[in-house]
Protein backbone atom coordinates (compact mmCIF):
# COMPACT_ATOMS: atom_id res chain seq x y z
CA UNK A 1 0.00 0.00 0.00
CA UNK A 2 1.53 3.24 -0.79
CA UNK A 3 -0.45 6.63 0.36
CA UNK A 4 -0.09 9.53 -2.05
CA UNK A 5 -0.20 12.67 0.13
CA UNK A 6 -0.52 14.98 -3.51
CA UNK A 7 -3.01 13.20 -4.96
CA UNK A 8 -5.58 15.29 -3.37
CA UNK A 9 -7.30 12.11 -2.42
CA UNK A 10 -8.05 11.78 1.34
CA UNK A 11 -5.65 9.23 3.53
CA UNK A 12 -8.64 7.44 4.77
CA UNK A 13 -9.87 7.46 1.15
CA UNK A 14 -6.81 5.55 -0.22
CA UNK A 15 -6.46 3.14 2.71
CA UNK A 16 -10.17 2.02 1.88
CA UNK A 17 -9.64 1.80 -1.92
CA UNK A 18 -6.38 -0.04 -1.86
CA UNK A 19 -7.80 -2.58 1.06
CA UNK A 20 -11.10 -3.05 -0.94
CA UNK A 21 -9.03 -3.87 -4.06
CA UNK A 22 -6.53 -6.44 -2.44
CA UNK A 23 -9.94 -7.93 -0.84
CA UNK A 24 -12.19 -8.15 -4.39
CA UNK A 25 -8.98 -9.27 -6.39
CA UNK A 26 -8.79 -12.32 -3.93
CA UNK A 27 -5.62 -11.51 -2.79
CA UNK A 28 -6.01 -11.46 0.98
CA UNK A 29 -8.36 -14.44 1.02
CA UNK A 30 -10.97 -15.37 3.12
CA UNK A 31 -10.31 -15.87 6.65
CA UNK A 32 -6.72 -14.16 6.46
CA UNK A 33 -6.43 -12.02 9.40
CA UNK A 34 -6.25 -8.40 8.70
CA UNK A 35 -2.81 -6.58 9.89
CA UNK A 36 -3.68 -4.70 12.75
CA UNK A 37 -4.53 -0.69 12.68
CA UNK A 38 -1.39 0.03 14.70
CA UNK A 39 0.45 -2.21 12.67
CA UNK A 40 -0.96 -0.74 9.32
CA UNK A 41 -0.67 3.07 11.07
CA UNK A 42 2.69 2.54 11.34
CA UNK A 43 3.67 0.87 7.93
CA UNK A 44 2.19 3.34 6.28
CA UNK A 45 2.97 6.89 8.71
CA UNK A 46 -0.38 7.78 9.52
CA UNK A 47 -2.41 8.20 12.37
CA UNK A 48 -4.16 5.13 13.88
CA UNK A 49 -7.83 6.64 14.24
CA UNK A 50 -7.60 7.29 10.61
CA UNK A 51 -6.97 3.65 9.83
CA UNK A 52 -9.62 2.56 12.16
CA UNK A 53 -12.35 4.51 10.47
CA UNK A 54 -10.84 2.95 7.34
CA UNK A 55 -11.55 -0.22 8.36
CA UNK A 56 -14.40 0.03 10.35
CA UNK A 57 -16.30 1.43 6.48
CA UNK A 58 -14.43 -1.67 5.49
CA UNK A 59 -16.27 -3.80 8.11
CA UNK A 60 -19.10 -2.29 7.10
CA UNK A 61 -19.24 -2.96 3.74
CA UNK A 62 -19.03 -6.59 4.74
CA UNK A 63 -15.59 -7.31 3.56
CA UNK A 64 -13.93 -7.51 7.02
CA UNK A 65 -14.78 -8.92 10.30
CA UNK A 66 -14.28 -8.48 13.77
CA UNK A 67 -14.51 -11.89 15.74
CA UNK A 68 -13.89 -12.86 19.32
CA UNK A 69 -10.54 -13.91 20.17
CA UNK A 70 -8.66 -13.40 16.79
CA UNK A 71 -9.20 -10.11 15.97
CA UNK A 72 -10.34 -8.82 12.78
CA UNK A 73 -10.42 -11.18 9.55
CA UNK A 74 -11.09 -11.46 5.99
CA UNK A 75 -15.05 -12.23 6.18
CA UNK A 76 -15.72 -15.81 5.23
CA UNK A 77 -18.97 -14.12 3.25
CA UNK A 78 -16.48 -13.61 0.47
CA UNK A 79 -16.45 -16.96 -0.67
CA UNK A 80 -19.64 -16.40 -2.21
CA UNK A 81 -19.33 -13.26 -3.72
CA UNK A 82 -15.49 -13.20 -5.24
CA UNK A 83 -15.54 -15.46 -8.09
CA UNK A 84 -11.36 -15.43 -8.84
CA UNK A 85 -10.72 -18.25 -6.74
CA UNK A 86 -13.64 -20.25 -7.40
CA UNK A 87 -13.20 -20.06 -11.80
CA UNK A 88 -9.61 -20.62 -10.75
CA UNK A 89 -10.75 -23.93 -8.83
CA UNK A 90 -13.35 -24.84 -11.87
CA UNK A 91 -10.68 -24.56 -14.73
CA UNK A 92 -8.73 -27.23 -13.23
CA UNK A 93 -11.64 -29.82 -12.89
CA UNK A 94 -12.68 -32.25 -15.68
CA UNK A 95 -16.17 -31.94 -17.10
CA UNK A 96 -17.73 -31.97 -14.00
CA UNK A 97 -19.30 -35.12 -14.35
CA UNK A 98 -18.77 -37.65 -11.91
CA UNK A 99 -16.57 -40.48 -13.17
CA UNK A 100 -16.51 -43.66 -11.76
CA UNK A 101 -14.94 -46.16 -14.76
CA UNK A 102 -11.63 -44.38 -16.56
CA UNK A 103 -11.79 -46.21 -20.22
CA UNK A 104 -9.48 -43.23 -21.57
CA UNK A 105 -6.29 -45.04 -23.27
CA UNK A 106 -3.35 -43.55 -21.32
CA UNK A 107 -3.89 -44.06 -17.41
CA UNK A 108 -2.39 -46.84 -15.86
CA UNK A 109 -3.20 -48.27 -12.25
CA UNK A 110 -0.57 -47.69 -9.60
CA UNK A 111 -1.35 -50.07 -8.01
CA UNK A 112 0.00 -52.39 -10.80
CA UNK A 113 3.12 -51.12 -9.69
CA UNK A 114 5.50 -53.11 -7.09
CA UNK A 115 5.65 -50.89 -3.63
CA UNK A 116 8.73 -52.47 -2.83
CA UNK A 117 10.21 -52.00 -6.14
CA UNK A 118 9.19 -48.21 -6.88
CA UNK A 119 10.41 -47.47 -3.15
CA UNK A 120 13.87 -49.07 -3.39
CA UNK A 121 14.38 -46.78 -6.87
CA UNK A 122 13.24 -43.42 -4.88
CA UNK A 123 15.68 -44.56 -1.79
CA UNK A 124 18.43 -44.12 -4.10
CA UNK A 125 18.18 -40.93 -4.51
CA UNK A 126 21.48 -38.61 -3.72
CA UNK A 127 20.63 -35.24 -3.24
CA UNK A 128 21.79 -33.28 -6.14
CA UNK A 129 22.92 -29.45 -5.86
CA UNK A 130 23.31 -29.44 -9.82
CA UNK A 131 20.90 -29.29 -12.43
CA UNK A 132 21.05 -32.87 -14.50
CA UNK A 133 23.21 -31.56 -18.11
CA UNK A 134 20.66 -30.74 -20.68
CA UNK A 135 20.17 -34.06 -22.26
CA UNK A 136 20.15 -36.23 -19.36
CA UNK A 137 22.30 -37.75 -16.66
CA UNK A 138 24.80 -40.12 -18.54
CA UNK A 139 23.77 -42.65 -16.61
CA UNK A 140 20.10 -42.75 -17.32
CA UNK A 141 21.30 -42.49 -20.91
CA UNK A 142 23.57 -45.65 -20.58
CA UNK A 143 20.99 -47.14 -18.87
CA UNK A 144 18.24 -46.49 -21.55
CA UNK A 145 20.53 -47.53 -24.50
CA UNK A 146 21.24 -50.85 -23.17
CA UNK A 147 16.86 -51.03 -22.59
CA UNK A 148 16.41 -50.03 -26.22
CA UNK A 149 19.22 -53.08 -27.83
CA UNK A 150 17.56 -55.59 -25.14
CA UNK A 151 14.15 -54.32 -25.32
CA UNK A 152 13.67 -53.21 -29.18
CA UNK A 153 17.05 -54.37 -30.74
CA UNK A 154 18.22 -51.19 -31.71
CA UNK A 155 21.62 -50.69 -31.22
CA UNK A 156 22.55 -47.35 -29.55
CA UNK A 157 25.38 -45.24 -27.89
CA UNK A 158 24.25 -43.57 -24.89
CA UNK A 159 25.29 -40.10 -26.65
CA UNK A 160 22.28 -40.29 -28.89
CA UNK A 161 19.70 -40.62 -26.14
CA UNK A 162 18.27 -36.86 -25.45
CA UNK A 163 16.16 -37.26 -22.13
CA UNK A 164 12.91 -34.89 -22.18
CA UNK A 165 9.89 -34.32 -20.74
CA UNK A 166 6.94 -36.58 -22.53
CA UNK A 167 6.06 -36.54 -26.42
CA UNK A 168 4.75 -33.04 -26.68
CA UNK A 169 8.38 -31.71 -25.39
CA UNK A 170 10.04 -33.93 -26.70
CA UNK A 171 8.39 -32.83 -30.51
CA UNK A 172 8.78 -29.36 -29.18
CA UNK A 173 12.38 -29.84 -29.25
CA UNK A 174 12.19 -31.37 -32.60
CA UNK A 175 10.40 -28.28 -33.92
CA UNK A 176 12.47 -25.94 -32.66
CA UNK A 177 15.86 -27.49 -33.41
CA UNK A 178 14.92 -28.50 -37.50
CA UNK A 179 13.44 -25.12 -37.55
CA UNK A 180 9.87 -26.62 -38.59
CA UNK A 181 8.20 -23.56 -38.13
CA UNK A 182 6.56 -22.17 -41.16
CA UNK A 183 7.28 -25.45 -42.64
CA UNK A 184 4.84 -28.44 -42.81
CA UNK A 185 5.17 -31.80 -40.86
CA UNK A 186 2.86 -34.63 -41.83
CA UNK A 187 0.78 -36.45 -38.42
CA UNK A 188 -1.28 -39.61 -38.84
CA UNK A 189 -5.02 -39.27 -39.39
CA UNK A 190 -6.42 -40.50 -37.14
CA UNK A 191 -3.74 -39.72 -34.40
CA UNK A 192 -2.04 -39.10 -31.09
CA UNK A 193 -4.26 -35.17 -30.67
CA UNK A 194 -1.65 -33.99 -28.49
CA UNK A 195 1.19 -34.39 -32.05
CA UNK A 196 -1.71 -31.86 -33.95
CA UNK A 197 -2.06 -29.38 -30.96
CA UNK A 198 1.73 -29.41 -30.13
CA UNK A 199 2.54 -28.43 -33.72
CA UNK A 200 -0.22 -26.40 -34.06
CA UNK A 201 0.96 -24.34 -30.34
CA UNK A 202 4.44 -24.21 -32.35
CA UNK A 203 3.61 -22.25 -35.69
CA UNK A 204 4.51 -25.71 -37.32
CA UNK A 205 2.03 -26.50 -40.21
CA UNK A 206 0.82 -30.44 -40.27
CA UNK A 207 -0.96 -32.15 -42.92
CA UNK A 208 -2.80 -35.30 -41.94
CA UNK A 209 -1.56 -38.09 -43.37
CA UNK A 210 -4.93 -40.97 -43.98
CA UNK A 211 -3.51 -44.56 -42.06
CA UNK A 212 -6.39 -46.36 -42.46
CA UNK A 213 -5.25 -48.69 -45.01
CA UNK A 214 -1.46 -49.74 -43.59
CA UNK A 215 -0.91 -50.94 -47.23
CA UNK A 216 -2.21 -47.43 -48.57
CA UNK A 217 0.63 -45.56 -46.31
CA UNK A 218 3.51 -44.73 -48.80
CA UNK A 219 1.33 -43.46 -51.28
CA UNK A 220 -0.41 -41.64 -48.79
CA UNK A 221 2.39 -39.92 -47.73
CA UNK A 222 3.76 -39.64 -51.25
CA UNK A 223 1.04 -38.02 -52.33
CA UNK A 224 1.03 -34.74 -49.06
CA UNK A 225 0.12 -31.70 -51.27
CA UNK A 226 3.02 -29.25 -49.54
CA UNK A 227 6.41 -30.74 -49.60
CA UNK A 228 6.94 -31.96 -46.13
CA UNK A 229 10.20 -31.60 -43.36
CA UNK A 230 9.37 -34.92 -41.12
CA UNK A 231 6.58 -37.26 -40.82
CA UNK A 232 4.95 -38.26 -37.54
CA UNK A 233 4.79 -42.18 -37.17
CA UNK A 234 3.17 -45.11 -34.76
CA UNK A 235 4.41 -47.86 -36.79
CA UNK A 236 4.55 -50.49 -34.05
CA UNK A 237 0.79 -49.83 -33.11
CA UNK A 238 -1.37 -47.43 -34.81
CA UNK A 239 -2.60 -44.57 -32.67
CA UNK A 240 -5.15 -45.28 -32.31
CA UNK A 241 -6.58 -47.76 -34.92
CA UNK A 242 -4.04 -50.06 -33.29
CA UNK A 243 -2.34 -51.50 -36.56
CA UNK A 244 1.12 -52.53 -37.56
CA UNK A 245 3.09 -51.58 -40.20
CA UNK A 246 4.77 -54.72 -41.87
CA UNK A 247 8.64 -55.31 -42.43
CA UNK A 248 8.17 -54.57 -46.47
CA UNK A 249 6.10 -51.33 -45.95
CA UNK A 250 8.64 -50.14 -43.44
CA UNK A 251 11.76 -50.83 -46.00
CA UNK A 252 9.66 -48.32 -48.48
CA UNK A 253 8.88 -45.80 -46.29
CA UNK A 254 12.68 -45.42 -45.45
CA UNK A 255 13.45 -45.13 -49.06
CA UNK A 256 11.29 -42.55 -49.83
CA UNK A 257 12.03 -40.24 -46.39
CA UNK A 258 15.68 -40.60 -47.86
CA UNK A 259 15.21 -39.87 -51.23
CA UNK A 260 12.59 -36.82 -50.29
CA UNK A 261 14.88 -35.84 -47.53
CA UNK A 262 11.91 -35.77 -44.92
CA UNK A 263 13.00 -37.26 -41.19
CA UNK A 264 11.23 -39.77 -40.01
CA UNK A 265 9.74 -39.69 -36.08
CA UNK A 266 8.96 -42.79 -34.91
CA UNK A 267 6.79 -42.75 -31.92
CA UNK A 268 7.30 -46.39 -30.34
CA UNK A 269 5.03 -45.36 -27.29
CA UNK A 270 4.01 -49.15 -25.89
CA UNK A 271 5.48 -51.78 -28.25
CA UNK A 272 6.24 -53.83 -24.94
CA UNK A 273 2.43 -55.06 -25.14
CA UNK A 274 2.13 -57.51 -27.58
CA UNK A 275 -0.29 -60.86 -27.29
CA UNK A 276 0.31 -63.21 -29.87
CA UNK A 277 2.09 -61.51 -32.29
CA UNK A 278 6.02 -61.47 -32.67
CA UNK A 279 7.67 -57.59 -32.23
CA UNK A 280 8.15 -56.04 -35.51
CA UNK A 281 12.07 -54.13 -36.09
CA UNK A 282 11.57 -50.89 -35.35
CA UNK A 283 11.66 -48.16 -38.05
CA UNK A 284 14.98 -46.73 -37.14
CA UNK A 285 16.99 -50.09 -36.46
CA UNK A 286 16.10 -51.19 -39.92
CA UNK A 287 17.26 -47.41 -41.42
CA UNK A 288 20.19 -47.51 -42.80
CA UNK A 289 20.40 -44.34 -44.21
CA UNK A 290 19.45 -42.42 -40.37
CA UNK A 291 16.64 -40.05 -40.93
CA UNK A 292 14.61 -42.00 -38.29
CA UNK A 293 15.05 -40.06 -34.92
CA UNK A 294 13.37 -42.96 -32.80
CA UNK A 295 10.75 -41.56 -29.71
CA UNK A 296 10.44 -43.89 -26.24
CA UNK A 297 8.26 -42.90 -23.46
CA UNK A 298 7.93 -44.03 -19.66
CA UNK A 299 4.33 -43.26 -19.73
CA UNK A 300 3.06 -47.03 -21.32
CA UNK A 301 5.90 -48.98 -19.30
CA UNK A 302 5.90 -47.78 -16.35
CA UNK A 303 3.97 -44.19 -15.01
CA UNK A 304 2.71 -41.60 -16.95
CA UNK A 305 3.09 -39.12 -14.07
CA UNK A 306 6.58 -39.64 -14.13
CA UNK A 307 7.31 -37.17 -17.45
CA UNK A 308 10.23 -38.62 -18.74
CA UNK A 309 10.45 -39.64 -22.62
CA UNK A 310 13.62 -39.94 -24.50
CA UNK A 311 14.96 -39.11 -28.31
CA UNK A 312 17.45 -41.30 -29.95
CA UNK A 313 18.84 -39.59 -32.48
CA UNK A 314 21.24 -40.66 -35.18
CA UNK A 315 24.44 -39.71 -34.92
CA UNK A 316 24.29 -36.54 -38.28
CA UNK A 317 21.15 -35.46 -36.86
CA UNK A 318 22.08 -34.98 -32.92
CA UNK A 319 23.87 -31.30 -33.48
CA UNK A 320 20.72 -29.13 -33.57
CA UNK A 321 18.91 -31.66 -31.19
CA UNK A 322 21.46 -31.02 -28.58
CA UNK A 323 21.96 -27.22 -29.19
CA UNK A 324 18.37 -26.85 -28.92
CA UNK A 325 18.09 -29.32 -25.25
CA UNK A 326 21.43 -26.60 -24.51
CA UNK A 327 19.60 -23.90 -25.24
CA UNK A 328 16.18 -25.07 -23.23
CA UNK A 329 17.91 -26.71 -20.17
CA UNK A 330 17.18 -29.96 -18.67
CA UNK A 331 13.41 -30.51 -18.40
CA UNK A 332 13.40 -33.38 -16.14
CA UNK A 333 14.35 -33.53 -12.70
CA UNK A 334 17.16 -35.47 -10.95
CA UNK A 335 15.75 -37.12 -8.41
CA UNK A 336 13.51 -38.32 -11.45
CA UNK A 337 16.09 -39.28 -14.06
CA UNK A 338 18.08 -41.48 -10.90
CA UNK A 339 15.02 -42.63 -9.61
CA UNK A 340 14.18 -44.12 -13.68
CA UNK A 341 18.01 -45.66 -13.96
CA UNK A 342 17.61 -47.26 -10.76
CA UNK A 343 14.42 -48.85 -11.86
CA UNK A 344 16.25 -49.66 -15.54
CA UNK A 345 19.14 -50.62 -14.20
CA UNK A 346 18.33 -53.12 -10.94
CA UNK A 347 16.10 -54.99 -13.34
CA UNK A 348 13.16 -53.57 -11.57
CA UNK A 349 11.30 -52.27 -14.77
CA UNK A 350 12.17 -55.38 -16.60
CA UNK A 351 9.97 -57.27 -13.74
CA UNK A 352 7.45 -54.84 -14.21
CA UNK A 353 6.80 -55.36 -17.75
CA UNK A 354 6.99 -58.82 -17.28
CA UNK A 355 4.61 -58.96 -14.60
CA UNK A 356 2.01 -56.37 -16.35
CA UNK A 357 2.44 -58.01 -19.40
CA UNK A 358 0.14 -60.82 -18.20
CA UNK A 359 -2.32 -58.96 -16.29
CA UNK A 360 -2.96 -56.66 -19.54
CA UNK A 361 -3.47 -60.35 -21.12
CA UNK A 362 -5.88 -61.00 -18.42
CA UNK A 363 -7.85 -57.18 -18.77
CA UNK A 364 -7.28 -57.93 -22.69
CA UNK A 365 -9.21 -60.95 -22.97
CA UNK A 366 -12.08 -60.01 -20.49
CA UNK A 367 -12.26 -56.69 -22.75
CA UNK A 368 -12.48 -58.30 -25.92
CA UNK A 369 -15.40 -61.05 -24.33
CA UNK A 370 -17.07 -58.93 -22.99
CA UNK A 371 -17.72 -56.34 -25.42
CA UNK A 372 -19.13 -59.41 -28.23
CA UNK A 373 -22.48 -58.89 -26.53
CA UNK A 374 -22.83 -55.31 -27.36
CA UNK A 375 -24.93 -55.10 -30.89
CA UNK A 376 -23.84 -51.81 -32.03
CA UNK A 377 -20.20 -52.69 -32.81
CA UNK A 378 -19.03 -54.32 -36.23
CA UNK A 379 -16.06 -55.41 -35.25
CA UNK A 380 -12.79 -54.69 -33.31
CA UNK A 381 -9.32 -54.13 -34.40
CA UNK A 382 -6.00 -53.14 -32.65
CA UNK A 383 -5.77 -56.00 -29.77
CA UNK A 384 -2.57 -57.65 -30.92
CA UNK A 385 -0.79 -54.72 -28.98
CA UNK A 386 -0.94 -51.92 -26.40
CA UNK A 387 -3.13 -51.39 -23.83
CA UNK A 388 -6.59 -50.28 -25.91
CA UNK A 389 -8.77 -51.91 -28.67
CA UNK A 390 -10.66 -49.86 -31.31
CA UNK A 391 -14.46 -50.55 -31.44
CA UNK A 392 -15.66 -49.90 -35.01
CA UNK A 393 -19.76 -49.26 -34.83
CA UNK A 394 -22.18 -50.54 -37.57
CA UNK A 395 -23.18 -48.59 -39.99
CA UNK A 396 -25.37 -45.01 -38.26
CA UNK A 397 -24.91 -45.48 -34.86
CA UNK A 398 -23.62 -42.69 -33.43
CA UNK A 399 -20.06 -42.48 -31.63
CA UNK A 400 -20.56 -39.06 -29.79
CA UNK A 401 -24.32 -40.34 -28.55
CA UNK A 402 -22.59 -43.35 -27.26
CA UNK A 403 -19.79 -41.57 -25.31
CA UNK A 404 -22.20 -38.36 -24.06
CA UNK A 405 -24.40 -40.92 -22.65
CA UNK A 406 -21.34 -43.67 -20.86
CA UNK A 407 -20.84 -40.41 -19.60
CA UNK A 408 -24.11 -39.29 -17.72
CA UNK A 409 -23.47 -43.56 -16.58
CA UNK A 410 -20.27 -42.37 -14.78
CA UNK A 411 -17.95 -44.31 -17.38
CA UNK A 412 -15.55 -42.36 -19.79
CA UNK A 413 -14.66 -43.39 -23.40
CA UNK A 414 -13.57 -41.79 -26.19
CA UNK A 415 -14.77 -41.09 -29.37
CA UNK A 416 -12.64 -42.07 -32.85
CA UNK A 417 -13.65 -38.89 -34.35
CA UNK A 418 -11.56 -36.83 -31.17
CA UNK A 419 -8.59 -38.41 -32.69
CA UNK A 420 -9.14 -37.29 -36.48
CA UNK A 421 -8.31 -34.61 -37.97
CA UNK A 422 -11.85 -34.34 -39.49
CA UNK A 423 -14.83 -35.95 -37.79
CA UNK A 424 -16.26 -38.63 -40.08
CA UNK A 425 -19.64 -40.28 -39.39
CA UNK A 426 -19.75 -42.65 -42.14
CA UNK A 427 -17.03 -44.93 -40.14
CA UNK A 428 -18.01 -44.53 -36.44
CA UNK A 429 -15.74 -45.98 -33.50
CA UNK A 430 -14.64 -46.46 -30.07
CA UNK A 431 -11.43 -46.09 -28.35
CA UNK A 432 -11.39 -47.99 -25.25
CA UNK A 433 -8.65 -48.31 -22.92
CA UNK A 434 -8.27 -51.24 -20.55
CA UNK A 435 -4.62 -50.93 -19.22
CA UNK A 436 -5.66 -49.67 -16.16
CA UNK A 437 -8.85 -51.57 -15.07
CA UNK A 438 -9.75 -55.32 -13.69
CA UNK A 439 -11.18 -57.43 -15.09
CA UNK A 440 -14.45 -57.26 -12.75
CA UNK A 441 -14.16 -53.71 -13.35
CA UNK A 442 -14.40 -54.14 -17.25
CA UNK A 443 -16.58 -55.96 -16.94
CA UNK A 444 -19.05 -54.10 -14.92
CA UNK A 445 -17.93 -51.07 -17.33
CA UNK A 446 -19.08 -52.90 -20.71
CA UNK A 447 -22.08 -54.50 -19.35
CA UNK A 448 -22.73 -50.98 -18.35
CA UNK A 449 -22.30 -50.02 -22.48
CA UNK A 450 -24.35 -52.65 -23.25
CA UNK A 451 -27.45 -51.24 -21.69
CA UNK A 452 -27.05 -47.33 -23.89
CA UNK A 453 -29.25 -46.84 -26.17
CA UNK A 454 -27.04 -45.52 -28.64
CA UNK A 455 -25.23 -48.54 -28.57
CA UNK A 456 -28.77 -51.25 -28.55
CA UNK A 457 -30.56 -49.72 -31.22
CA UNK A 458 -28.66 -50.52 -35.06
CA UNK A 459 -29.99 -50.14 -38.51
CA UNK A 460 -30.64 -53.37 -38.99
CA UNK A 461 -32.97 -53.63 -35.10
C1 LIG B 1 0.71 -42.21 -29.43
C2 LIG B 1 1.23 -41.88 -28.06
N1 LIG B 1 2.49 -41.48 -27.93
C3 LIG B 1 2.99 -41.18 -26.73
C4 LIG B 1 2.22 -41.24 -25.59
C5 LIG B 1 2.82 -40.86 -24.28
O1 LIG B 1 2.88 -39.50 -24.15
P1 LIG B 1 3.74 -38.84 -22.97
O2 LIG B 1 5.13 -39.35 -23.13
O3 LIG B 1 3.65 -37.38 -23.22
O4 LIG B 1 3.11 -39.24 -21.70
C6 LIG B 1 0.90 -41.64 -25.68
C7 LIG B 1 0.05 -41.70 -24.47
O5 LIG B 1 -1.13 -41.91 -24.49
C8 LIG B 1 0.38 -41.95 -26.95
O6 LIG B 1 -0.88 -42.34 -27.09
Amino acid sequence: MRIDRASGVSIRAQIVQQLRNALESGLLPSGRPVPSSRALATGLGVSRSTVVSALQELEGEGWIESSQGSGTVVSRRLDATSSTDHDLDQSETSSGQDIEIDMRPGDLNPEDISRAGWRAAWRSIEPSTTPPPPPGCLELREALSAYLGSSRGLPCHPRQIVVCAGTSEALTLLALAFRWQGRTVAVEDPGYPAVRRTFHALGVSWEPVDVTDPDQLLANLQSTETSIAAAYLTPSHQYPLGHRIAPDMRSDILRWANRAGVILIEDDYDSEFRFGVSPLPSLAGLDTTASTIYLGTMSKVLDPGLRLSYLRVPTHLLGPVLETRDMLGTTVAAPVQQAVTHLLSSGELARHIARVRRLYQDRRLTMLRSLERIPAIDHITGAEAGLHVLASLRQGVSASAAVEQARSRGIYITDLDDYRARPDMSSPGLVLGYGQLKPATIRRAVNRLATLPALRETNDG
